[in-house]
């Protein structure tokens, strides 16, 4: 059964167990299929109270900083990889109990540790990560290969040899990318990284493979991954993804608090913020699907959704509404899954929404509720 709103109280973050699991299954059977491990980004989606599920279709995380590396270690499983631009000093022994894999952002990096790793009991797969200078990314926001990017190291910095220890390489260039994308940037890593992916054991194709979106080739990629691996019989491909995992599998829930007109635009005012918990509307930026409602087209009476922020561009689009809109009336963003829970922030104090789950039963469960002592907590 789809989510019932009406059991929902808001603001209410609403994950669709079943739709999750939808995903999974995809995604493990391109892992199956194509003999290559897909590992889970936490830096998108880290509702752990669906970590249980998660890890029967999905071996392993991925991680960016300590805490996610820790919530990964704790609540996940044991293999934990990670990249992050710089790893602390003081972070570094947290680090390397946590993670299975870490991959270094540069040369400095890598020998400012490669002591501590020689001299640990606990093995770990140390891997770099690459710039291929090739990304098919329209926004520069998410484009590691803008000029003077920061991430990842060129193929001419790089001598013919991997640096001592190290057994992988790392990249990611996509964003919510499809199978072709891929296929093009990996021609472009062989050109110029090829001789460098004989010597290693493993090779991470970063995130931004967006499997679970209805339009993407699954069997395609498939195809992409088998003549892949034909070349490079010898490496164990891995992805890590993140938005794809909760592509589409849930809701954050609203109800109207207020409307007016403000220059001949309806003014609908929301108990949820967009700045503070869909934050990619704003910077990516994006207008997300209202359920039932859709956006305003040139002639129709506008009706601008805002937030309860009192940041002025704290609001989400323009949107029609052909019978009008009422004060307590719910309104539903769909795909508010990913990159929405793990962004979000306390600004101004506004209420945080609940998070919940719709059980494959048809019974809801909120998981999390947030309250005063969270907001303080973040404080001092
Ligand atoms: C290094 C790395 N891996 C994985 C991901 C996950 O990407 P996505 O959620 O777009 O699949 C990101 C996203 O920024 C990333 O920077």
């Amino acid at each position: 059964m789809p989510v019932d709103f009406n059991q929902v109280s808001t603001p209410s973050f609403v994950l669709d167990e079943s739709l999750l699991k939808k995903n999974l299954k995809l995604i493990q059977y391109v892992a199956q299929t194509a003999d290559v491990k897909i590992i889970m980004a936490l830096k998108g989606f880290a509702m752990y109270s669906v970590f249980p599920i998660i890890n029967k279709y999905v071996p392993a995380t991925t991680a960016s900083s300590v805490n996610e590396a820790r919530l990964a270690f704790e609540e996940f499983g044991e293999e934990v990889h990670a990249y992050a631009p710089a790893y602390l000093e003081d972070e570094i022994e947290q680090w390397m109990h946590y993670c299975s894999h870490l991959t270094f952002n540069s040369f400095n990096q890598y020998n400012k540790y490669i002591e501590r790793f020689k001299a640990s009991d606990k093995k770990i797969a140390c891997g770099m990560r690459i710039n291929p200078e090739y990304a098919e990314v329209s926004t520069d926001l998410y484009n590691p290969c803008v000029p003077g990017s920061r991430l990842g190291i060129r193929a001419k910095e790089f001598g013919e040899y991997l640096p001592d220890g190290i057994t992988g390489l790392h990249f990611h260039t996509l964003c919510e990318s499809n199978s072709y994308s891929l296929e093009k940037t990996l021609k472009v890593v062989e050109e110029k990284f090829g001789h460098l992916l004989q010597q290693c054991a493993w090779v991470n194709f970063g995130g931004g493979h967006l499997i679970t979106q209805k339009d993407y080739n699954v069997e395609h990629l498939i195809g992409v991954l088998k003549a892949f691996k034909e070349r490079y019989p010898h490496l164990e491909v891995i992805m890590e993804p993140g938005a794809a995992f909760a592509w589409e599998t849930g809701y954050l829930v609203s109800t109207v608090q207020d409307v007016f007109e403000s220059d001949g635009i309806q003014s609908v005012l929301l108990d949820v913020s967009v700045a503070a918990h869909m934050p990619d509307c704003i910077e990516m930026p994006y207008t997300p699907k209202i359920l039932g409602v859709d956006l305003a087209k040139a002639g129709e009476k506008r009706t601008r959704i805002g937030g309860t922020s009192c940041l002025a561009g704290d609001y989400v689009g323009d949107y029609y509404f052909p019978e009008g809109v009422q004060i307590g009336q719910k309104l539903v963003f769909n795909d508010m899954m990913h990159y929405t829970m793990v962004k979000t922030t306390f600004f101004n104090g506004v209420k945080h929404p609940d998070i919940a789950i719709w059980h494959e039963d048809s019974s809801y469960e909120v998981v999390k509720r947030f309250g005063y002592e969270e907001f303080k907590a973040k404080l001092s």
